[in-house]
Order: structure tokens, then sequence, then C-alpha cells
């Protein structure tokens, strides 16, 4: 979805996404960068790990890390305008 369309919650998740996530995912590719591209994350069936892109799995994933993944601190409300974000890719 581009940016024109995204929702004020979204647009702050994609700020969110820039400021955490972005120095190693592309959002708009599947091309890896340290890890996966992320583009069109959420309508996969299963993520690399085999796990299906559901917000449970998303926010375990960010909050807690994975992997060579490091967690990732966010408030509440942060998690909610990124997992929005997720969604548009
Ligand atoms: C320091 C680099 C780094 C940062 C920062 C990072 N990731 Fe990752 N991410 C990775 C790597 C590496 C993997 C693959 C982990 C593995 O397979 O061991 C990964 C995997 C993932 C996966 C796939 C999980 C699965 O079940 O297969 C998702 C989704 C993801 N990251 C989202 C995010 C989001 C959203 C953020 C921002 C909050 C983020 N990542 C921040 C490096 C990073």
């Amino acid at each position: 979805m581009p940016p024109s369309q995204w929702t004020p919650q979204e647009a702050r998740g994609a700020a969110v996404f820039r400021e955490h996530c972005a120095r190693c995912h592309h959002a708009t590719s599947t091309r890896a960068l340290h890890g996966p591209g992320l583009q069109a994350l959420t309508k996969l069936k299963a993520m690399p790990s085999g796990a299906p892109p559901t917000n449970g799995r998303l926010t375990d994933v960010i909050l807690h890390g994975y992997g060579l993944m490091p967690a990732t601190n966010l408030t509440n409300r942060q998690l909610r305008e990124l997992l929005a974000y997720l969604h548009t890719l």
C-alpha cells in the first residue's frame, strides 16, 4: 500500500519501523538484508521460521527477539502502530 494511503496509525508505525527495524529489514522487497525482506509479510502462509505471521507471533519475535534478531523495546502503543504498519506491506 503506498504511503499516501496509510492511516495516521500506520504512518506512525512506519516511523517506528524506520527507527527500529529498517537497518536489518527491507520493507518493500523480499530480498534479505541482515534479516529476511518483509514485503507482504502478513499475507504469507508462513514466515521463514515456519510460523504463521499472526500478531501474536510477530509481537513475540519483536519484543523478545528470535535467533540472530535482537529484542526490541517498544511501548504498547508503538507495538500496535508497528503491527498496523506491517499489515500494509
Ligand atoms: C540487528 C538486526 C535486526 C533488527 C534490528 C530487527 N531484525 Fe528482524 N530479524 C533479523 C534476523 C537476523 C532475522 C532472522 C533470525 C534467524 O532466523 O535467526 C530476523 C527475523 C525477523 C522476522 C521473521 C520471524 C520468523 O518467524 O521467521 C520478522 C517478522 C522480523 N525479523 C521482523 C522485525 C521487526 C518488525 C523489527 C523491528 C522491531 C526487526 N525485525 C528488527 C534481524 C533484525
